[in-house]
Formats: C-alpha cells, structure tokens, sequence
C-alpha cells in the first residue's frame, strides 16, 4: 500500500483550494498512488481563517504560525500557496528543516529572490517544485512530446499569449497583484511567467526580450479587507483609491538560446479574453497549436500530411496521450483546471517517494524569474536586454 506523507499547506485562498482539491483527488484518478497526501495542517493569516480552511478543505487542524508548522517533525511536505512576498521566507524556512516544497508560481518576485530559494533547497537537498501547473494539460505535454520525438523537426518560431479581462475595469479593486511589495511584478509575473515557462518547456532557454510595458489604471480602490478581491466580480464600492505600481501588459519579442524566434503577450485587461493562454509552434517539419480554452485539443499539422489534407487537424486528448491512463477513458471527456493540479501533485509526489527532482523545479522557478526581470528592465527602456543565466 501506498505510504501517507503528512502535508502542511501555507494559504487557504484562489490556490489553496486547488491544492487540497488536488490532494483529495490525486490517489483517486493516479492508482496506486506514489503516496497518500495527508490534509495535516493548513494554514492562514489568523486562527478564523485558518479554522475556516480546515472545515472547508479537509484538513486536521489549524494554525495562523507557519514558522512553528514548518518546523514540526510530523511534516513531511510543505506547500506555499500565499502571495508572492512571502514565497522565500517560508521556503527557507522548510528547506531548513529539511521538508520537500512544493511552490505557487511565480517562484519569487525577482530572479535574486529565486536564487536565495534555489540555493536552500539544494543545500537542503530536499525535493523541489515550482506550480507552473499549465505544463501539465495533456494537450501541451503531448506537444512536448511530439517535439521531443521531432515530429515538427527544428523549431523556428514560438508565438505565445496569457490574454484574461478581469482587471480591465479601473474599479475593480486593488488586489495583491497590483502591489509591487506584493506581487513583484504585474501583468509579467503573474501571467506572463505561464507562458515562459511553456516556451521553456517546448523550445528551451530565452536567450535575449525586446519588451514593451504598460500600466492603464494607475489606481485601484482599495479593498474592504478579508480575503483577496481578484477581478471586477468583487467591485468595492470605497472611493479611496490606492496605487498600481506594476504592470498591466507586456509585448515582447523573443530570441531563444537556440536560434529560434518567438513573441509573448500578457495581458490582464483585453475584453472578451478570459483564459487565453495560447501558443502556436512552427517548425521545419509541422506546426503545432493550442488554446487553454480548448484545453483537451491540440491543433497538428505535419509537412508530410497529404497534400489534399494540408492544414491544421484536431487532436482530442485522451487515454492514449500523457497521463491518460490516470485520467478518464474517453478522449474529450473534459479536463479541467483541477485535473492540471491532481498531475502535478501525482508527478510532485511520484519524485518524492522516487527520491528524483520534479520539473519544473526551484532552478526553473529561477531561470523563469530572470526572463520575467529582463522583461521588466527592457520594457523600461525598450531595448534589448539578454536574460542573467
Ligand atoms: P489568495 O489571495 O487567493 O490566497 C492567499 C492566501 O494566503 C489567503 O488565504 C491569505 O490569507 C493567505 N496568507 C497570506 N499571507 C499569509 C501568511 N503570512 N501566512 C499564512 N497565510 C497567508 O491568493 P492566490 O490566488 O491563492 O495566490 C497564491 C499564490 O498562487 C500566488 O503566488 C499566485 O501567484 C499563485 N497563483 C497561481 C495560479 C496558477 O495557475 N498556478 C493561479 C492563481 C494564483
């Protein structure tokens, strides 16, 4: 039988509930388990909302102290599902008490703070993962791996988007994201990092961003308090407005380690665009195409299709395709947000038991981190800016 491996989950929010979701379901689509995730101990800003975590995400007890969780022999996993700020801290903390982390993207607010990270972990030696969770709709990890198998030959050109409209109302409130103690960056990290690290996945490293960076709304209303109010859903009504100092959009160009050429845009403010996380991928030999709102589909097309066929054609994912045989029997059933989360906790928890290190992990989390900061200082200046390694 499957060993249970006792879980300590810091922040009950957005993330927090997709995680306990994932911890619940995981042993149940992946069986047998690599282990049985154990809801231990959640926690959260204050006794209320940490009690109001447990009851609603099925965990054993409480706590408002991460430090004092973090530490407990009892832990085994820790699981950072807080705001950007707080991301290193914690993750120190558990790296020095040897627990394995698995971290919400983006890693860190700036590639320095990621570094810090990284190096922990791997002075700790302790299992490591960053959540970029989208690499693992099946969709995209079978456009991975009909690259890896040169199905599409060499890649010439990466063309990605993050598109969503939940901020482009002024009035929606000042959440978190738009605080650069915060959050770090806007539009670019939040995002933005989604896309780099697909890029990463499927073509490799970003050698060189050529970035344009803009903030529409310069103020937010503030929030009433309580949990984060993410997206004009939650319009507060307060007239005291508070400042945005980070960006709401990044265009950028790419130059790939490689040689290939590539465009990313980021964007929380394009109307009509809700999850719109594209890419389409050419190579010398076959193109491929995907859209997260069409998540179970692959758009194909080889340069030895028949030349009466020629164009793109529909791949449904299913049980044939990666992680098939743990998800559900038919193609097009439906994947969702949730099933990207019960993978990636099978694959975290498959390298914890195994001892091997996951990808992406803390040193992607970093490399990911210094795209994001190189984007950040071109779209100031508008030039050219070749990414730290
Ligand atoms: P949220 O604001 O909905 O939830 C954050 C939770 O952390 C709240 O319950 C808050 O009270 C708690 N918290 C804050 N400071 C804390 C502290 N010092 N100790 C204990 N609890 C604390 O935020 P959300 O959306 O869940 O974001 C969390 C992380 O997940 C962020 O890094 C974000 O970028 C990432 N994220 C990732 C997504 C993905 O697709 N992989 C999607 C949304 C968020």
């Amino acid at each position: 039988m499957p060993k249970a491996l006792n879980v300590a989950m810091i922040g009950g929010g957005f993330m927090g509930k997709a995680h306990a979701a994932a911890y619940a379901a995981m042993p149940m689509f992946f069986w047998p388990a690599p282990a049985i995730p154990v809801r231990k101990v959640i926690v959260d800003i204050n006794d209320a909302a940490a009690e109001e975590g447990r009851l609603r995400y099925g965990f054993a007890e409480a706590s408002s102290d991460w430090r004092s969780v973090v530490a407990r022999p009892d832990i085994d996993i820790v699981d950072i599902v807080t705001p950007n700020d707080t991301h290193a801290e914690i993750a120190i903390a558990a790296a020095g008490a040897g627990k394995h982390i698995i971290c919400e993207k983006p890693l860190a607010r700036t590639g320095d703070e990621a570094r810090a990270m990284w190096d922990a972990v791997r002075k700790a030696g302790v299992v490591n993962m960053v959540a970029f969770n989208y690499r693992r709709t099946p969709a995209v990890a079978l456009a991975r791996k009909y690259i890896e198998e040169g199905r599409i030959g060499r890649i010439l050109n990466f063309r990605g988007t993050y598109l969503q409209d939940w901020s482009a109302d002024p009035d929606s409130p000042l959440s978190w994201r738009f605080q650069k103690k915060i959050a770090g960056s806007g539009a670019i990290g939040d995002i933005g990092t989604h896309v780099v690290d697909i890029a990463r996945y499927l073509v490799g490293e970003v050698a060189e961003v050529c970035a344009l960076v803009r903030t529409y709304h310069k103020t937010r209303p503030v929030q009433s308090g309580g949990l984060d109010k993410l997206g004009a859903a939650e319009k507060n009504a307060s007239s005291e407005r508070g400042d945005v100092d980070v960006d709401d959009e990044v265009v950028t160009l790419l130059r790939f380690a490689d040689g290939a050429i590539g465009s990313l845009e980021a964007t929380r403010n394009a109307y009509g665009r809700n999850n719109f996380l594209t890419f389409e991928i050419h190579g010398s030999k076959g193109s491929l195409c995907f859209n997260y709102e069409r998540r179970d589909e692959l758009q194909v097309m080889f340069a030895d299709d028949p030349s009466d066929a020629r164009g793109f054609r529909t791949v449904y994912t299913g049980p044939a395709h990666p992680y098939g045989s743990g998800l559900w029997p038919i193609p097009a059933l439906g994947i969702g947000y949730t099933e990207t989360k019960i993978i990636e906790c099978y694959d975290f928890f498959s390298a914890v038991v195994s001892g091997t290190q996951p990808s992406p992990d803390f040193e992607d989390g970093y490399l990911t981190a210094c795209v994001a900061d190189a984007l950040g200082e071109s779209g100031e200046g508008g030039t050219w800016v070749k990414v730290r390694q």
